[in-house]
């Protein structure tokens, strides 16, 4: 396949398809438009990481989905000198009235670095669908933001999801967040897959890395829920540093709503959005049988009511399906002890990072194997999700380019560029899936799906053409 890399995309996804059904391949395509191997991370005095003016003023500020149903949102932000206010003034854009709602603020200590005044404040019982504006701060250094609330929970609500995994702050991390912003499919949520700021790759884990990576996205996400999932990035366990505390930036920094369905942890938990019900894992916790996330999922699937919210996404750092060199394998041990699970409930789609690649499964499941049948090969599965891993964000590790040759029958496409993705909810039956690279206009879409509901459409039956 080597002679295929110096082609354009479009040329080798024509010469793939003629090679496959020669037998010479088994499984699907592999786009071989690679983008350059490595960039380094943002200079500190980068525009994109420029500290707000005032004294003390409001910095890293981002929202995410404060309830189990949307009618809630957490507000975070951080003030560097002193504790300031943890108050958040809010309003309706169809209203003079300002409500006010108090947060908390907390602090946390790594190493020698101490982090600023990190304030959390739940604002709730909002109406749906309605545009808010709130206000943070106090004297003259407030700062003014929006954001929209989804509409209520239904079947046919149509939704637009942005997915961004292991983000970094590269100048490709820009430029995937640029893509997003400028996709004209307008993503209205993020739907994040673990690893943000890349900071323990710093000597002690520098975590003003984490202060940069807050201001950086800002611009994005103080304007629409960003749902967070944890990576391995976000662990910062380090014995030689006295840091025995996993998670400790991560969950003093990413407030998430885990007790609203009756989570036990912010590492894992669920949302409903619109007509989706979003089941966030956390690939770094302990899953087993008998553990609290077991115990959780196990209680938390039979719950989802498909006819309130037909589509069931499941986030998870770690993908179960992937057929990259790079963390080969390192999702088996969960795919083992949940993907029963998966197949039964009729998951329609697993999103995952880790992999610095795009990769798009077919419906396949790999259940029926025990220790003595010896049938422990992927089949196809109508009833099982379709898994995509979209860990090309674009940060400094680089590409993974190492794919398993020949490309496994499990595997419909995969490519090592930088990109996003975008799932695009129409109703209850069909939701459009794009994947776009950075490399490309913001319009156009490297590789699309129509995602027929596995609830209400399994077999298809309202057809919309798919390749
Ligand atoms: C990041 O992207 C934004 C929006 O495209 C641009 O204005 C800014 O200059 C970029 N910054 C860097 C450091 O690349
Ligand atoms: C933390 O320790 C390192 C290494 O000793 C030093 O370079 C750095 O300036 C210290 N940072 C702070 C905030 O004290
Ligand atoms: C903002 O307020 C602080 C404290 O009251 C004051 O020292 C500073 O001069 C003010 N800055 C501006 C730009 O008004
Ligand atoms: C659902 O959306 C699909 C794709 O846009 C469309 O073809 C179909 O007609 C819609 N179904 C209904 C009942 O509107
Ligand atoms: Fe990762």
């Amino acid at each position: 396949m080597a002679l295929l890399t110096v082609l354009n995309p479009s040329v080798v996804c024509f010469l793939c398809l003629i090679l496959c059904s020669c037998g010479f391949c088994n499984g699907g395509i592999t786009g071989n438009f690679v983008r350059k191997k490595y960039s380094p991370d943002m200079p500190l005095d980068s525009d994109v990481f420029r500290v707000p003016p005032g004294y003390n003023a409001p910095q890293q500020v981002h929202i995410t989905q404060g309830d189990i149903d949307g009618r809630g949102v957490i507000i975070s932000w951080i003030t560097p000198d002193e504790p300031g206010s943890s108050t958040v003034l809010y309003w309706s854009e169809n209203s003079n009235h300002k409500n006010h709602a108090e947060g908390i603020f907390v602090r946390y200590k790594f190493f020698n670095y101490t982090s600023g005044y990190i304030h959390h404040c739940t604002i709730d019982k909002l109406e749906y669908d309605t545009k808010y504006i709130y206000e943070i701060g106090i004297g003259n250094s407030t700062r003014q933001f929006w954001f929209v609330t989804p509409p209520r929970a239904g079947p046919d609500v149509p939704y637009t999801f942005g997915l961004i995994g292991d983000l970094g702050q590269t100048h490709d991390s820009n430029v995937t967040l640029t893509h997003y912003e400028s996709n004209p499919k307008k993503g209205k949520t993020v739907l994040y897959l673990g690893d943000l700021s890349y900071s323990n790759d710093y000597p002690l884990h520098d975590n003003s890395r984490w202060d940069t990576w807050g201001r950086f996205v800002e611009r994005n996400a103080a304007y629409q829920p960003w749902i967070w999932t944890a990576g391995n990035h976000e662990i910062d366990f380090a014995p030689e540093l006295e840091e025995t505390t996993p998670f400790k930036p991560y969950t003093h920094r990413y407030y998430v709503p885990y007790k609203s369905s009756h989570s036990t942890s912010p590492l894992w938990y669920s949302i409903k959005r619109a007509s989706a019900y979003i089941i966030v894992l956390s690939s770094y916790s302990a899953y087993a049988k008998s553990t609290p996330q077991y115990k959780w999922l196990r209680d938390e699937l039979p719950k989802v009511d498909r006819s309130e919210t037909p589509w069931l996404i499941v986030l998870m750092h770690c993908p179960l399906y992937s057929s990259n060199s790079h963390h080969y394998m390192e999702g088996e041990t969960m795919r083992v002890v949940y993907e029963s699970w998966f197949v039964k409930y009729k998951v329609d789609v697993v999103f995952s990072g880790h992999i610095h690649a795009y990769e798009r499964s077919k419906r396949v499941s790999n259940i029926a194997y025990n220790i003595l049948n010896g049938q422990c090969t992927p089949v196809n599965d109508q009833s099982a999700p379709v898994y995509i891993t979209i860990g090309d964000g674009g940060n400094h590790d680089g590409p993974a380019l190492g794919m398993v040759e020949p490309q496994p029958s499990f595997s419909a496409y995969r490519e090592s560029s930088f990109g996003h993705g975008i799932f695009d909810i129409k109703n209850r039956t069909h939701a459009y899936f794009g994947w776009h690279r950075n490399q490309d206009g913001y319009a156009i879409e490297a590789d699309s799906f129509w995602f027929h509901n596995r609830y209400w459409n399994p077999h298809g039956k309202y057809f919309v053409a798919s390749y």
